[in-house]
């Protein structure tokens, strides 16, 4: 995969998933704008593609708004020109609470980030790569926008939504030579795991840690560089007619049904 000469713009670049995905963008040839709503973690970003001979910038902006989501285009079209990648890809976990006890401000917030931003990210990005008529966008899901679970009500209608969008924006710019897809990974190694399983047994995040683990027939998390794997190819010509669809990355948790338990 050979990104020389195109120009990679990552949301949520300051965390595990968006970091891995805009060095590996860089690493391959790409210019890279780093969006984040954190500018220590975003800038942080930023720095270690720099250190490692990238070209990369980065913006701060928050997905939720549509004056700071225009700016964040504008920046990158001013700086680089173009966008040929997009990976609209900043979300949160919110609150782990059963879905009658779930706070109403928490359920907006979550919907904001995970949905409402994703939706902004392709309404701004999209009329650039028609504008083009090249481009590859992929929006991160996660399992939990292909199944339930308990006490997540607002996180998996926000990832159900994003799989939503995904099929509707890849219909509507298919004919115009840009490309929508979507990433569902399952338990990947970052803050927002360890968040979770802190949520769920804040004395021994551990155990939550372990269990999960037992869970998946690979008998581990993913690692942030194989979600951004599969970006990167879902973002590259050797994806060149998929478009509309998810890629799963998982470890074999949802092809065993959810019934695989390692022991
Ligand atoms: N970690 C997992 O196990 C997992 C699994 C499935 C899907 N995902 C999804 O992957 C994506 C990345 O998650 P991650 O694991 O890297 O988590 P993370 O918390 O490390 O990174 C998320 C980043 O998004 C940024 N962000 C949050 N709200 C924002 C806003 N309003 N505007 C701009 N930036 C904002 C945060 O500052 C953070 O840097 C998320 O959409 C998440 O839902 C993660």
């Amino acid at each position: 995969m050979d990104f020389t000469g195109k120009v990679a713009l990552v949301t949520g670049g300051g965390g595990g998933i968006g970091r891995a995905t805009a060095l590996g963008f860089a690493l391959r040839g790409a210019k890279v704008m780093v969006v984040d709503a954190d500018t220590t973690s975003g800038q942080a970003t930023a720095d270690i593609v720099a250190q490692r001979g990238g070209t990369v910038a980065f913006v701060q902006a928050d997905v939720t708004q549509s004056a700071s989501v225009q700016a964040y285009v504008k920046k990158t079209m001013d700086a680089y020109g173009r966008i040929d990648c997009f990976f609209n890809n900043a979300g949160i976990e919110g609150q782990v609470r059963p879905t009658q006890e779930y706070d109403e401000d928490m359920f907006d917030k979550v919907i904001a980030v995970n949905l409402k931003g994703v939706f902004l990210g392709l309404r701004h990005v999209l009329p650039v790569m028609v504008a083009q008529g090249s481009g590859a966008v992929v929006n991160t899901a996660s399992v939990a926008g292909l199944f339930g679970g308990p006490g997540m009500p607002a996180y998996v209608a926000s990832k159900h939504g994003v799989l939503g969008l995904t099929k509707v924006a890849s219909t509507d710019v298919a004919g115009l030579g840009v490309r929508v897809n979507a990433v569902c990974p399952g338990p990947v190694e970052t803050r927002m795991m360890r968040s979770l399983e802190s949520q769920r047994n804040p004395d021994d995040p551990e155990s939550i840690h372990a269990a999960m683990s037992r869970m998946i027939p690979a008998g581990r998390y993913a690692l942030p560089e194989e979600i951004a794997n599969t970006v990167l190819f879902l973002c590259s010509d050797l994806s060149s007619n998929t478009t509309g669809t998810q890629v799963v990355v998982d470890g074999g948790r949802s092809g065993s049904g959810g019934t695989s338990v390692r022991r």
